[in-house]
């Protein structure tokens, strides 16, 4: 049966459909849906035969696993962000918005790894080699690192056959172009071919690759999202580009748990892990008494407790519909919060502008923090302080029930690790059920045994 193909493309984010649309029902920009030519198809067979030799279906119990030692990066959280370590004939890649710090990140480990390993090469194809070498510099990398200013990339894999590389670090893939597909760089069709012949190379030559892709509205590069199906891993940097620490967080990985992140502080020398980033986010606060409209939340973010602070600001409407702003809180989550706040506890938030965020630009998007966000806007609401050493999480039902949530062992005692004292949480199972320093069953009973 002949397949269907996708032949138009959203340029700000690669969704494809196969009709022209207006606005893109994934990023929702406007215009930016382009025709793409149909890819050139690689003759007698796909890039999937290329994966491994089996031209027939093998047992399963035939296979070998092929169990191979991952490699450290030199960086212990960014191992923990990769599942372990680096996956040998992995494909990863990096996302971000301009000056995040992709660069930075990616010269550091690679000139880490060349330390230790051989060959590392890292191609610039966004920068010359001496500008590569002067951020090197700033880092204090090794001289062991091989740089590859060159943005053909038949040139570049040409060349890799021989070296074989270990390690492989691209920047960017949008600057790269086979000569033998007939686009731009940076179109979709470039990106896309390009991305799957590194596939190919990694997987065929076992060489653990990393690619740098922009995130871009303009609408002429094609955006990383297209490639999120073609890669093992994808790493985003989030958060806010002015902060002093950047957060990169797995949004897919095939070798480990999703949602992992990895905060990092950006100094002169590049970034520095940091390794208890719940105090981070705390800030300088910690357990003391914190201001009306703060509730401090046990969240799990990935494989880990995190602490983060969520902050809510409530005033009176002083015209038209009231403001609802959620920054780092998903939207929709904040609505349902405020009509449950609003039928099962009474607040009259109907006529209020309600802002809520998470301090430290952390997304905090798991229903455990559903508890801590009502209690952060019923503390604004009602211009009262939680008690000082307050942590609070659990889901909130439509009923204004809490529910349970996952991992409420760990939750305590992250935050008793760190000084609370008061664990405001939903019953849990008999085992853990010392856990909680206070069990609210719902959301009025959480209010008012916290605030009076
Ligand atoms: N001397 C310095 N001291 C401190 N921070 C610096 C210094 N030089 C650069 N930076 C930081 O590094 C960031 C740029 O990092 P980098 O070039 O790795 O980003 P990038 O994500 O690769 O950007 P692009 O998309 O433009 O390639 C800047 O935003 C800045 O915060
Ligand atoms: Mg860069």
């Amino acid at each position: 049966m002949a397949k269907l193909r996708a032949v138009f493309f959203c340029s700000a984010c690669g969704h494809e459909s196969l009709r022209w649309l207006g606005r893109c029902p994934a990023c929702d920009a406007w215009n930016t849906f382009a025709e793409a030519p149909a890819p050139v198809k690689p003759k007698g067979h796909g890039p999937a035969r290329a994966l491994g030799p089996a031209a027939a279906p093998v047992r399963l119990g035939d296979v070998s696993s092929g169990r191979v030692a991952r490699i450290s990066s030199g960086l212990a959280e960014f191992d923990v962000l990769l599942g372990g370590g680096i996956v040998p004939g992995s494909l990863v890649l990096l996302g971000g918005p301009p000056g995040a710090g992709k660069s930075t990140l990616l010269l550091q480990i690679a000139a880490r790894l060349a330390e230790r390993t051989s060959p590392v090469v890292y191609v610039c194809g966004e920068e010359s080699a001496a500008q590569t070498k002067l951020r090197a510099e700033r880092l204090g990398a090794s001289g062991d690192l091989l740089l590859f200013a060159e943005t053909d990339l038949r040139a570049i894999l040409d060349a890799l056959e021989n070296l074989r590389p270990k390690i492989l670090v691209v920047d960017s893939i949008q600057t790269l172009a086979l000569p033998a597909v007939e686009s731009s760089a940076g179109s979709v069709v470039q990106v896309r071919e390009c991305a799957t012949a590194l596939m190919e190379f990694a997987k065929r030559t076992d060489c653990a690759t990393f690619m740098v892709g922009h995130v871009t509205k303009d609408g002429s590069i094609a955006g990383p999202r297209l490639l999120e199906h073609i890669v093992d891993t994808v790493l985003y940097f989030e958060g806010d580009n002015g902060a002093e620490y950047r957060i990169v967080r797995a949004h897919k990985n095939r070798f480990g748990s999703a949602d992992e992140i990895c905060v990092f502080l950006m100094d002169e020398r590049g970034l520095r892990e940091v390794k208890n980033p719940s105090q981070l986010f705390l800030g300088r606060g910690g357990t003391a008494t914190r201001p009306s409209g703060s509730c401090v939340v046990a969240s799990i973010v990935g494989s880990r407790p995190v602490l983060v602070e969520i902050q809510a600001l409530v005033g009176e409407t002083s015209y038209g519909t009231p403001q609802r702003l959620a920054a780092n809180v998903d939207r929709a989550r904040m609505a349902m919060i405020l009509a449950v706040l609003e039928r099962r506890a009474g607040m009259h938030l109907g006529t209020h502008d309600v802002y809520a965020s998470v301090a430290g630009g952390l997304r905090v998007n798991e229903p455990a923090a559903d508890l801590g966000i009502a209690l952060a806007i019923a503390s604004a609401f009602r211009g009262l302080a939680l008690p000082p050493g307050t942590v609070a999480f659990g889901e909130l039902g439509l009923s204004g029930e809490v529910r349970a949530v996952a991992q409420r062992a760990r939750r305590a005692s992250e935050a008793r690790k760190l000084g609370f004292t008061t664990v405001v949480a939903p019953p849990g199972s008999t085992r853990d059920r010392d856990d909680a320093s206070l069990t609210v069953t719902d959301v009025a009973g959480a209010i008012a045994a916290t605030l009076g």
